[in-house]
């Protein structure tokens, strides 16, 4: 059986409701799924949230509810976002679930008896929004390094992973692996953090201090770092205990995440796979910040714009697209209201609407009929088009994918220009019927390669043109004639704003 594809986003925490950050992930992971089942790939496509832990006890005890209250009412907020910006997950991990339970104690019980966790006293510095610890030389001015905030002064006895003892190894592995660290200068990142020494993570958090938290199997008195929980989601949810052999079918993964978690899903979660025995995940592809202004947008710096406000004014779609476009994975982008105006104005009301709206209106007004005529132009422009776009997702680009889709709908627009069918209907009918046929396999293709990005849109050009029902991205254009009679007059696809 052939292996499937997997694709991950972080497990969002269920502290706040979700905001443009989250989307962006949620969106870019659901981009690739889309794309891979559209070239055929069997795809299995996770995410979830982060339930426990510090920040989400803080958060209920201040709405004044219990934790599990505190995540049961923030789930639903994520889960609905999901729904409205048409994410195609096919499952959705929550960390206190007994089946992701039941994974962080095999885990911890394996390494446990295999004398990679033991026990010490630790004194430390502890930052509670970033949920780590820090030794002197780490702090910046005494205050986080990762936020800037403040950290605590703690000493206590705690279980330690011998995270130390695997740096050699992945060192090694990072360098021999060129695609497991993407874009490469995150990969140069995370080697330059293993230049110094690797501490040993402490994977415990005493019940007196956190009670909220996955029970140690083998000390009641504790419970699991977070993050020693939240990673195991990724092996926990595709049954890497409960079903080995559906696992071995879909692990490794692809994870996506945001920069600011670079090290733990390059450092420790590798780390921790090695120990249990399990195989590398394929690629952590580490994606940049949306900002406002120079600020990063987050939920501390007050900044943050609610995507379901956007959806609502603009519809999920034409927000996905924008997510997508304006953002070249990897590099930070700005995120603002009137940009995004202008980017819906060009490419989707003017550009891809337009030549939508135009030769479905030609097609009507002069009863063109499909004419399967010699279409080489635009077979090859259409060949060479899709081979780019597929480049351009192959390589976590759909931001480059998306421009080559531009280009083949202002060529279409061009071509309406030069072939003028509203002079050809008085000149030449069969000419005529070869342009608008030519033009509607371009739609019909352009339809299909924006479907990962933009699904309902896409959808819904196919179903204008009478062509629903089939979205293989690899359709052979003229394959089967169209049935124009069936086209009717529809309002715009994307009304100017
Ligand atoms: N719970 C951890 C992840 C555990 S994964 C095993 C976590 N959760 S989070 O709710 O804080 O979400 C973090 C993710 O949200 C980031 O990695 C990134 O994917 C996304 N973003 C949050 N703010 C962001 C921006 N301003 N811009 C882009 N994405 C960012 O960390």
């Amino acid at each position: 059986m052939d292996k499937v594809r997997y694709f991950t986003t972080p497990i969002y925490y269920v502290n706040d409701i979700p905001h443009i950050g989250h989307a962006y992930t949620t969106v870019l992971a659901d981009v690739m799924s889309r794309y891979s089942r559209s070239i055929g790939r069997e795809t299995f496509f996770l995410t979830g949230t982060d339930e426990h832990g510090q920040k989400i006890k803080r958060a209920a005890e201040k709405a004044r509810i219990s934790p599990r209250e505190q995540a049961d009412r923030t789930v639903v907020r994520f889960k609905d976002l999901w729904t409205k910006l048409g994410i195609a997950n096919d499952d959705f991990i929550r960390t206190t679930e007994d089946r992701h339970k039941e994974v962080v104690a095999a885990v911890l019980n394996d390494l446990y008896e295999k004398g990679d966790i033991y026990k010490a006293e630790y004194d430390g510095s502890y930052c509670v929004p970033c949920e780590r610890f820090f030794t002197a030389k780490d702090l910046e001015e005494n205050m986080c390094p990762d936020c800037g905030r403040p950290v605590e002064e703690i000493s206590e006895s705690n279980y330690f992973f011998r995270m130390g003892r695997y740096r050699d190894w992945l060192v090694s592995y990072i360098e021999e692996h060129p695609g497991f660290i993407l874009p490469e200068f995150r990969k140069n990142e995370t080697l330059g953090f293993l230049r110094q020494e690797l501490n040993d993570l402490c994977i415990s958090r005493p019940k007196q201090r956190l009670d909220w938290g996955i029970e140690l199997p083998f000390d009641k008195d504790y419970v699991t770092y977070v993050w020693f929980d939240a990673l195991l989601n990724y092996i926990s949810a595709p049954g890497a205990i409960s079903d080995p052999g559906r696992f071995g079918r879909i692990w490794p993964a692809v994870h996506f995440i945001g920069k600011d978690i670079l090290t733990t899903h390059t450092v420790y979660w590798p780390i921790m796979l090695k120990a249990a025995g399990y195989d590398m995940p394929e690629t952590v592809f580490a994606h940049g910040w949306w900002l406002t202004g120079d600020a990063k947008m987050s939920k501390s710096s007050g900044n943050v714009i609610n995507p379901m406000d956007m959806i609502d004014k603009y519809g999920p779609d034409a927000f996905r697209y924008f997510l997508m476009a304006e953002m070249t994975p990897g590099q930070d982008a700005v995120f603002s209201e009137e940009r995004f105006i202008e980017k819906y104005n060009s490419d989707l009301a003017n550009d891809l609407g337009n030549l939508v709206s135009r030769v479905l209106t030609m097609i009507i007004k002069y009863k063109a009929v499909y004419a399967c005529s010699d279409p080489e132009y635009f077979k090859n422009l259409i060949g060479e088009v899709r081979a780019s776009v597929e480049a351009g997702f192959d390589s976590y680009r759909p931001d480059a994918a998306l421009e080559s889709i531009r280009r083949l709908v202002r060529e279409a627009n061009s071509y309406i220009e030069e072939e003028k069918p509203w002079a050809l209907a008085k000149e030449s009918k069969e000419r005529l019927a070869k342009v608008l046929t030519d033009l509607a396999e371009i739609i019909y293709a352009a339809a299909l390669m924006i479907s990962p990005v933009m699904p309902s849109k896409s959808e819904e050009i196919l179903s204008r043109l009478g062509t629903a029902g089939d979205t293989a991205l690899r359709r052979e254009p003229w394959k089967d004639p169209m049935d124009f009679s069936v086209i009717e007059k529809k309002e715009a696809l994307f009304p100017r704003i």
